[in-house]
Order: C-alpha cells, then sequence, then structure tokens
C-alpha cells in the first residue's frame, strides 16, 4: 500500500495540468481505479483482515483525494498569475497620439446640405452607385437614342450587351433617385439624395467620379417661384451671408419642363475663390419643374401632382465656399492638404450656431 501511496502523490505532483490530474484520478479513485478495485476485495478477506486493510485504504484514498485537490488549485492558480502577467498593462503611460486624419471636405459640404434641407422638411433618401438603364436613362425619359446619354459621358458596366439586358452605368447623376423614392414614398414628397456619381470627365473642375445632391418636391401646386425660394434660401444659409446672387439661366433637361441652370457670382481672383464679388459665374446646379413622364415612371399621376427638382454639384460648392481652386486636389489623398483644408470631428453641422462652425 505504501508503493500505491508514493507512486500516486509522485505523479500528482509532477501532473502540470488538468487533464493529467483527471486522468490520474480515473486511474486511482475512479470507479474502475486501482484503489477502488483494492476496496471491492476487502469482502473477500477475513475479518481481521479487513479491520486493518479496510481503515487504511480508506485513508489513502481520502489522502489521494485532497492531494489531487490541492494540485487542481495549484495549477489554477499559475494559471492565473501567468494571466495577470502577460496582460499586465500600465494605465500610467500616457495614450497613444491621435490619428492625424481630418472630415474631408465633400463630407462635411454633404452634411451642411443636409442640415440646411433636413431643416425645410426634406428627407434623406439613397440609391445605387451601379445603376440600372432604365432608372439612369428612360425612367428620366432619356430614351436609347437621345444624345445626352453620350453627352454625359456615360461610364458602362462591362456585361450584358445585348438587347433584352442592357448593361448597368455607374450613375451619371443623383436623379435615378428621383424614381426610386417616388416609387417608395409616393406623392407628397419632398426628398434630397446626395452620393456619389460618375462621368469620363477630367480637367480643373471636373474629375471622373464627384458629388452631387439630388432634390425632389412633390405636392398638388408646387411651382418654380417655390423652387427658385428653395434654392436662394439654401444659398444665403450655405455659404453663411445675407445676399447672395443667383443667376437662372433657361436650359434644357429631359426630365424637367421647364428647366433651368443656376450660376453663382463669383471670383478667381489671385487663384482663389471667393462668393459674391468679381465677374465670374460659376454654374452650380441644374433644375426644373418635373416633367410627366418622369412623375408617371415614378407611379405618381401627373394629373394630380406636380414638383420641382433639382441637383447640385456639391464639389463644386465645396470648391466655392472654402475657396479651394482645383477640384482634383479632393481626390489625390494628400495628407498636407487634407490637414490644410479638413474639418475636425467633432463640428457637425447644424443651422443654430453657424454651419460651418465659423459663426
Ligand atoms: N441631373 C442633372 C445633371 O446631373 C441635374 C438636374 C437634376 C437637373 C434635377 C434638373 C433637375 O446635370
Amino acid at each position: 500500500m505504501d508503493g500505491l501511496r508514493e507512486r500516486y502523490l509522485s505523479e500528482i505532483a509532477a501532473a502540470t495540468d488538468e487533464e493529467s490530474l483527471e486522468e490520474l484520478r480515473v486511474r486511482a479513485v475512479g470507479r474502475k481505479g486501482e484503489i477502488s478495485l483494492r476496496m471491492r476485495e476487502l469482502g473477500k478477506m477475513a475479518p481481521e483482515e479487513r479491520k486493518v486493510a479496510g481503515p487504511e485504504l480508506n485513508a489513502l484514498k481520502q489522502e489521494i483525494t485532497s492531494a489531487l485537490m490541492a494540485r487542481k488549485s495549484e495549477i489554477a492558480d499559475a494559471a492565473l498569475d501567468e494571466r495577470l502577467r502577460t496582460e499586465w498593462l500600465d494605465v500610467t503611460l500616457p495614450a497613444r497620439s491621435r490619428p492625424s486624419g481630418t472630415v474631408h471636405p465633400v463630407s462635411q459640404v454633404t452634411e451642411e446640405v443636409t442640415a440646411i434641407f433636413a431643416d425645410m422638411g426634406f428627407m434623406v433618401a439613397e440609391g445605387p452607385q451601379v445603376e440600372s438603364d432604365w432608372h439612369n436613362f428612360d425612367a428620366l425619359n432619356i430614351p436609347a437614342e437621345h444624345p445626352t446619354r453620350t453627352e454625359m459621358d456615360t461610364f458602362y458596366m462591362s456585361h450584358a450587351v445585348d438587347q433584352a439586358h442592357p448593361p448597368h452605368v455607374l450613375r451619371t447623376h443623383t436623379s435615378p433617385v428621383q424614381i426610386r423614392a417616388m416609387k417608395r414614398l409616393g406623392a407628397p414628397l419632398r426628398v434630397i439624395c446626395p452620393g456619389r456619381v460618375y462621368r469620363a470627365d477630367y480637367d480643373q473642375t471636373h474629375t471622373p467620379m464627384f458629388h452631387q445632391i439630388e432634390g425632389l418636391a412633390v405636392d398638388r401646386d408646387i411651382s418654380m417661384a417655390n423652387l427658385k425660394w428653395c434654392l436662394e434660401e439654401f444659398c444665403r444659409a450655405f455659404f453663411e451671408v445675407k445676399e447672395v446672387q443667383l443667376r437662372f439661366r433657361a436650359s434644357h433637361f429631359p426630365f424637367t419642363e421647364p428647366s433651368a441652370e443656376v450660376d453663382l457670382r463669383c471670383s478667381w481672383e489671385g487663384g482663389r475663390l471667393k462668393v459674391s464679388e468679381g465677374d465670374s459665374w460659376m454654374e452650380i446646379l441644374g433644375s426644373g419643374m418635373v416633367h410627366p413622364k418622369v412623375l408617371r415612371a415614378g407611379g405618381i399621376d401627373p394629373e394630380r401632382w406636380q414638383g420641382f427638382a433639382f441637383g447640385i454639384g456639391i464639389d463644386r460648392l465645396a470648391m466655392l465656399k472654402y475657396g479651394m481652386p482645383d477640384l482634383r486636389a479632393f481626390f489625390e489623398s494628400d495628407l498636407r492638404w487634407l490637414k490644410h483644408y479638413g474639418f475636425a470631428a467633432l463640428d457637425v453641422p447644424g443651422l443654430h450656431r453657424g454651419l460651418s462652425g465659423a459663426a
């Protein structure tokens, strides 16, 4: 029995994890363990023998069981110590320096424009950048043979060029979201739809990807006068000035009738853009009364409803407001440029304290 005792106690002392301890327990004091089997043999012994062996075996079983438990908690303590050692952290160290990025002017201006129109009761709607031919063109009264399709320098997706499945396009404007919003919300409605748009064009004031905000208001008796008021109100709030000078030019879009393009007076003197000064005009948006065919494509009865729509170039607005002469710099990911023109992440635009926080 002493041999048994020594063997198990030394094996227990040598165990380094819970699994080997459990295996030892089964082997020694489990139902079919060595000590349990010996206990079963007690019945076959002579009474005197049993009187001695019984208590001894019981004591041995006790001793091994408590040795197992003691070793188990030692192993657990050691594991905890190890964790505490590796997960140690010096909370008195100074924090890491903050990331050096700032909010991009396009994001800032999108927030500003959204804040202004939200204040006039417009809600935000969105649509996909890879758009169906139908939403981007047909539904907007631009049939297949219409010259606008080539004028817009459309990027076509490469697959499925057949009559039954016209190719998808990278949307050339946010106007397809007009159709999606009308279908989803019905009349009356007031939405703005900010997002990325794409055209194959590249110079100082054009990049192949740029940003627009579409506006759409449909109701019983909406007129061109409402459109003009909204846009003037918007420009005053956006440029944070009492007066801006807008020029409404008669124009043509297939999806509006009548249509107007709107220019803003500005100056480019010394390479810096300034609003409401000088003799230059910068086109910032297209607009007009929604064409009856477009209302119908959106599931709205043009006999009962009418509305205005506009599409504003967000990047142009950013250039004007923050005096940035070259649009291409917007998308060059130059941190020096961003640090110069970027905005702090916590300056959320709101009308109550001046949009850009400058007021
Ligand atoms: N979608 C036109 C463009 O991208 C702008 C526009 C929108 C004009 C809504 C009229 C009405 O040029």
